[in-house]
């Protein structure tokens, strides 16, 4: 139960580099834009993350805060990947301030997943 748990959290790490990396590109190309691959990133984290949100093959207590404040970071992070994808198909272009929040809220959940213990 504990390998499988390990699996899953791998695989939550596979949708944090996959949104990450694919919001990095983008930045480092200086296009201000949603990409598919930012969603399915999301996805995959969202879904491994409320896998793991249960406490399963666990020795330890799940910190619920914790878990709490990581899921309202990805739904907004969701949101602004939603508003963005709408803007731009609209008008060819999203607002900044949205895409610069994708990464750092990125980052911030990372960050949180690794220190808050
Ligand atoms: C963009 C969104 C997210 C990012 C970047 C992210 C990042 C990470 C990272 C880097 C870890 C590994 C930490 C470690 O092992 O020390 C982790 C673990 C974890 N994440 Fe997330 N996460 C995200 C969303 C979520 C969501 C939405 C949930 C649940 C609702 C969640 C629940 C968890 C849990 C429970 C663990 C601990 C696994 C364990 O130790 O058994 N994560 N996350």
């Amino acid at each position: 139960m504990e390998t499988v748990r390990h699996v899953v959290v791998f695989i939550h790490l596979i949708g944090f580099a996959t949104l990450f990396g694919a919001w990095a590109v983008e930045a480092y190309n200086r296009r201000i834009r949603v990409t598919p691959l930012m969603n399915i990133g999301l996805v995959i984290a969202a879904v491994a993350g409320l896998a793991l949100a249960a406490p399963w093959g666990l020795e330890y207590d799940l910190n619920y805060t914790k878990i709490g404040v990581k899921l309202v970071v990805l739904l907004i992070i969701g949101a602004f990947l939603g508003i963005g994808q709408s803007k731009q198909r609209k008008t060819g272009s999203m607002p900044s301030a949205l895409f610069w929040l994708v990464g750092v809220l990125t980052a911030l959940n990372a960050a949180i997943a690794v220190i808050w213990r």
